[in-house]
């Protein structure tokens, strides 16, 4: 029996975020003293999110990604990928990463049963990259990505977010990353999520330009069927390259009428959906199987048809849950 909505749709897609720390602060998703972190204590532990992954691959989930905050900052993740990755029903296992650590890790995190990252870069530039993350070290990202690839972390997805006044000169060399190696460039849309200094209103720039810039330097986008685990993104490629391109509009086109993903978040609240408040803590029911299945069901009874985040983007506008950042809800 899969799971679905009142809508529905088919839920099979967990997102695990397994902390809110980050060794980054992105402008976009903390303010400049980082976010008041939640304490060790409050964190699920690795035994209670097997119990949830668990619960949930009886119900039809297959595809888990682990995400944060950034993942690779809490101790012991190899090991909890080595778990999941045993759960059986788990079919597909992924991580969103900053990339930072990943140089160090890939090796391990592939031996584990990790089968793929998607890597987040919103610059090519060192000094812009230190500046939009506040601390970070481009080749470190550069390292993690040549790592990837080398495990077989296939296919290896970079997320950009596209920012006005910040890296939409970067986009043809984004584009052009695709051509010698198998990287998937992901565009997205900058989204009011997390927003501390409304830079939303300033920086928001509809994936449309990705399409005008590459038309007008005489680069063809053409469509292509959507590779593995491409999830919400239209598929692109370049003549003759390794790699593709992706645009995922949460903004401009929503894709929440084929949304098939829960996200549990660091303190164990599962949510349908990405911005509405709602949340609810599966600690009450852990240990209890049934209950937990239940549980789950019933956040997905109550999940919205859609999220509101284009109506709300204005800056000073209504924007529940809105306020809690990707570092705490999980990308
Ligand atoms: N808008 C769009 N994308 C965001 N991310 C974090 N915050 C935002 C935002 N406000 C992205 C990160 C990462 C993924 C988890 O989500 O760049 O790639
Ligand atoms: Fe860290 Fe990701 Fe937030 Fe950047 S966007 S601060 S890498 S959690």
């Amino acid at each position: 029996m899969p799971l679905k909505d009142g809508y529905g749709r088919n839920h099979d897609y967990l997102r695990i975020s397994v902390t809110d720390r980050c060794n980054l602060r992105c402008q976009y998703c903390m303010g400049e003293d980082g976010i008041e972190q939640i304490s060790h204590d409050v964190i699920l532990s690795y035994e209670d999110i097997i119990r949830v992954v668990e619960a949930g691959a009886e119900l039809g989930i297959s595809k888990i990604r682990v995400t944060g905050g950034e993942p690779l900052v809490r101790k012991g993740i190899v090991s909890l990928v080595e778990r999941i990755a045993a759960v059986p029903g788990i079919t597909d296992l992924a991580m969103t990463t900053n990339g930072i650590l990943l140089g160090r890790y890939a090796e391990e995190l592939k031996q584990a049963g990790l089968k793929r990252v998607n890597i987040s870069l919103d610059t090519l530039k060192p000094d812009l990259y230190h500046q939009v993350t506040r601390c970070g070290d481009l080749d470190a990202v550069l390292n993690g990505i040549d790592a990837a690839l080398k495990y077989n972390l296939e296919p290896v997805k970079l997320n950009v977010v596209l920012m006005k006044g910040i890296n939409e000169d970067e986009v043809l060399d984004f584009l052009r990353l695709t051509i010698d190696r198998p990287l998937h460039i992901r565009f997205i849309e900058y989204m009011p999520i997390g927003d501390h200094d409304c830079a939303y209103r300033d920086h928001y720039l509809p994936l449309s330009y990705i399409e005008e810039t590459a038309e007008k330097a005489g680069l063809n986008l053409t469509p292509i069927p959507l590779p593995g685990g491409a999830g919400p993104a239209e598929s692109y490629a370049l003549e003759g390259a390794k790699g593709t391109i992706g645009l995922i509009h949460p903004i401009s086109k929503h894709f929440c009428n084929t949304c098939n993903r829960l996200r549990l978040t660091a303190e164990g609240n599962l949510k349908a959906c990405l911005y509405w408040q709602d949340e609810i803590s599966v600690r009450p029911v852990i240990n209890n199987k049934k209950a937990l299945q239940n549980l789950i069901k019933n956040v997905l009874t109550s999940k919205q048809a859609s999220h509101q985040m284009a109506a709300d983007g204005a800056c000073g506008s209504v924007k529940p849950g809105s306020m809690r950042g990707m570092s705490k809800t999980g990308g």
